[in-house]
């Protein structure tokens, strides 16, 4: 080989070790030109036969040829094996699964008491946030000078409509729509002005129920509350009227129920479809009768998840929601 011949091939081998992508050519490049019997070696054993003047260019050129070819070889085999290994597939190692989200406790409560509600007939109602002055109160029978009206107690909007304070306005949409029998639940938001602590909040979540018919009694609804306590908490669940006073109901009761651990806590407001209600709806009060009741979902949450602040459950913090 002469000294041309070789500087050609200098010149092929490298360029093919710079180009080899694949972790196989590189090590055939490294056999067939720097192992014992490879190339290099071989050319390097034959400088004696090289003319006298390119004798010195000759080795010259043959030592930076190994140099550079092991400097190339070396770094290709660093990085292709490197890759080599993010593609292997390890079957033994566990699979990896992206975290799937869960109801919030909210959520959980209002489709557990929907569906104990659903079970006896009644239909899942919804209604809008905004409502109407007439719907929220005067339709419900709330007199002009009920501390509830006060704008400190209630958002008002600028174009005379309001955030609703309770779900109780769907009971009035639903009536207007709709003839009796009627037996709907409604789940939903409802505003109101408080200063947020631990037991409130300026938003929280409502289910309201209404059931319309003939000779509807306080027997009807105390069978249908109890039924719902049972459900809800157990069989051996006892469940207590108090007296109360709403606009809208007549009588009115405030129901609490006998939590095993908690004790007596109050859970709805209840009572007999007040008459000027049915009227306010051109419904005749000597014809039809009804029983409706309303119930905060947060305090519900709270007492059958042991939550001591109501915030918790609008703060989005993952590990507190996770727990449920
Ligand atoms: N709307 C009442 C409240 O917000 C609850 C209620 C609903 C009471 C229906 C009686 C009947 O407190």
């Amino acid at each position: 080989m002469n000294l041309s011949d070789l500087q050609i091939l200098k010149k092929e081998v490298l360029e093919k070790a710079n180009n080899a992508t694949t972790l196989e050519s590189i090590n055939e490049i490294q056999i067939s030109y720097l192992s014992k019997k490879g190339e290099i070696p071989k050319i390097m054993t034959k400088i004696k036969n090289v003319e006298d003047q390119d004798r010195a260019v000759f080795g010259q050129t043959i030592n930076s040829f190994k140099k550079e070819l092991i400097k190339i070889v070396n770094f290709k085999l660093e990085l292709l094996s490197k890759n080599e290994k993010v593609q292997t597939f390890d079957v033994t190692q566990p699979g990896q699964w992206n975290k799937i989200g869960s109801s919030h406790p909210i959520t959980m409560i209002t489709n557990e008491i929907c569906s104990i509600f659903q079970k006896i007939g009644f239909t899942v109602a919804d209604g809008p946030n905004i409502e109407t002055i007439w719907n929220n109160f005067d339709a419900l029978n709330t007199p002009e000078d009920h501390p509830s009206r006060d704008k400190q107690d209630t958002f008002y909007l600028e174009n005379g409509n309001l955030l609703r304070c309770h779900t109780s306005p769907v009971q009035i949409r639903y009536m207007k729509s709709n003839k009796p029998p009627i037996r709907i639940i409604s789940p939903g938001r409802c505003y109101r002005r408080d200063t947020p602590d631990s037991t409130h909040s300026a938003n929280f979540h409502q289910i309201e129920g209404l059931f319309v018919d003939q000779n509807v009694t306080l027997a009807d609804l105390k069978g249908t509350i109890s039924y719902f306590a049972k459900e809800l908490l157990g069989k051996s669940v006892k469940t207590r009227f108090r007296p109360h006073f709403f606009p809208f109901t007549e009588p009115s009761f405030e129901v609490d129920f006998m939590h095993p651990t908690a004790g007596w806590i109050e859970v709805l407001g209840a009572g007999l479809v007040h008459p000027n209600v049915f009227k306010n709806i051109d419904y005749d009060p000597d014809e039809v009768s009804g029983f409706a009741f309303g119930m905060g979902i947060e305090r519900i949450a709270m007492i059958l998840y042991n939550i001591k602040d109501i915030r918790d459950l609008y703060e989005n913090d993952q590990r507190f929601l996770r727990q449920f």
